[in-house]
């Protein structure tokens, strides 16, 4: 179970029916937790990446669809149950206590490198407020600092300790407060910025190469790669969406909020994208090795429109710090669940377990800096270390997740116990679609993508 100190974090917003009402509450806790680097990191460098269109098109079509789906068969088990991951799995079957065992390991991994980005955020935000935006837009400012060794430790560790401080000290109302106007500040500014981004000299070919599918760039590692930010992006797959269900109001309509929660996580990475990859084309004149520069893409791209805009270091900085606002929500939300889990199987205090998690995080957070440093000759499966932590949770361990949760919706509990805890609040109205997707559609695609990325990884087969 999440412990006692998240509780009001979730059920403030159910609690404030002066502004809110419970169903817009919910929709705007788990909307702190899905919105994060995923959405504005994460999501324009994989679109870059894997020819734009394509991947956008792709990306929707399984949001609305497997997205849904598991969103919905997750909230509503939690709300079913009223447990979080590991207790609702086993409250429902003990046999598949394992699933929410899988499930609540893939933030452990998440997290330490999760950290890592967020100091690098951090870093950015310093060098606008402190008047460096000129520098932070140079072509080798990005490279030469994630390469130090010192340097991004040190700003992670300052992300670490901003977390781990709220997670110790319970977490706080003035954050849930301050979510109720950063988020949509985001949103504004984020739209902003996307319209002078688009409108820059030679963005048009970058709207066109992230709105238009290319079918020649369709791959089996495409599909992957949207999968796998499908759960990141949405929490999904981690039990993340089960406590939150399980917190959640029998009255409030469990289809609409999901529904809400998609389209926002979803437009905020829309939104995201529509920054970023104009700004390549306009910027760097769309060259192929910045589209598939991965990680550092925003890094490298953002500073560049900031520095070209009126006012450029103001935007700069407070763009950053709504991403760092953004990032500090999931990554609390994601420590959040480590630490309840220790909670759980442990019977360390709170304070200790804080201090256990946070120093574990530190240790495996390193190794994922240094290999963009010293260490950039370690490879593991051909991957820099953080991305192969981020392979391992987002397209080894969350698809098997998502695949044992079709079936334990679909064949386990049955889809009639989900459908029933749908209609506690309001009719079903995509039930039909829901049953076919949970039991059919999703597990064997799920496995299909998996088997055949997992083969491609070992070098078995080749396409
Ligand atoms: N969904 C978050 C993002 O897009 O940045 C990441 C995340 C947060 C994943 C919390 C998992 C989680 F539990």
């Amino acid at each position: 179970m999440f412990s006692a100190d998240i509780l009001p974090y979730i059920q403030i917003y159910m609690e404030n029916k002066n502004s809110f009402t419970s169903k817009l509450g919910f929709v705007l806790a788990a909307a702190g937790s899905a919105v994060g680097l995923g959405n504005l990191w994460r999501f324009p460098y994989l679109a870059a990446k894997y020819g734009g269109g394509m991947f956008l098109l792709i990306y929707l079509i399984i949001a609305v669809t497997f997205g849904f789906t598991l969103m919905l068969t997750e909230t509503a088990i939690g709300r079913k149950t009223g447990k979080s991951a590991l207790g609702a799995f086993t409250a429902l079957n003990k046999k598949w206590s394992f699933a929410g065992y899988i499930a609540s390991a893939v933030p452990c991994i998440i997290f330490p490198y999760y950290c890592v980005i967020g100091g690098w955020v951090v870093k950015y935000l310093i060098a606008f407020c402190s008047g460096q935006g000129k520098a932070a837009a140079g072509d080798s400012y990005f490279g030469s600092f994630i390469s130090q060794t010192g340097e991004p430790i040190l700003w992670l560790c300052v992300f670490l300790f901003l977390t781990s401080a709220v997670v110790m000290m319970g977490v706080q109302k003035g954050i849930e407060k301050a979510s109720k106007i950063l988020m949509p500040v985001l949103v504004v500014l984020s739209v902003i910025i996307a319209i002078y981004s688009v409108t820059r000299k030679g963005a048009a070919a970058g709207v066109i190469y992230y709105l238009k599918p290319d079918f020649s760039k369709f791959s089996i590692n495409l599909v992957f790669a949207a999968l796998g930010q499908l759960f990141y992006s949405m929490s999904l797959a981690m039990g993340i969406m089960i406590t939150y269900g399980s917190y959640m109001d029998k009255k409030s309509d469990l289809e609409s909020s999901v529904r809400q929660i998609e389209i926002f996580d979803t437009g905020i990475a829309f939104i995201s994208g529509l920054i970023i990859i104009p700004a390549v084309f306009a910027f760097s004149g769309g060259d192929e090795s910045v589209l598939s520069s991965g990680p550092s893409l925003m890094f490298i791209t953002l500073p560049k429109v900031f520095e070209s805009m009126p006012m450029g270091s103001v935007m700069g900085a407070v763009f950053f710090i709504l991403v760092l606002f953004a990032a500090l929500t999931s990554a609390i939300s994601l420590m959040e669940t480590v630490v309840s889990f220790v909670e759980e199987k442990t019977s360390l205090k709170r304070p200790v377990i804080c201090l256990i998690v946070a120093g574990a995080s530190l240790l495996l957070a390193i190794p994922s800096s240094l290999g963009f440093g010293i260490w950039d000759s370690v490879k593991l499966l051909g991957n820099s270390i953080l991305d192969f932590f981020d392979f391992i949770s987002n397209n080894v361990m969350m698809p098997i997740v998502a695949f044992l949760t079709c079936i334990f919706a679909g064949y386990v509990i049955k889809t009639d116990a989900i459908a029933s805890e749908v209609e506690a609040s309001a009719p079903f109205k995509s039930r039909k679609l829901y049953n076919v997707t949970i039991k059919y559609i999703a597990p064997v695609f799920i496995l299909i993508i998996f088997v055949s990325s997992v083969l491609k990884g070992l070098g078995i087969i080749n396409f």
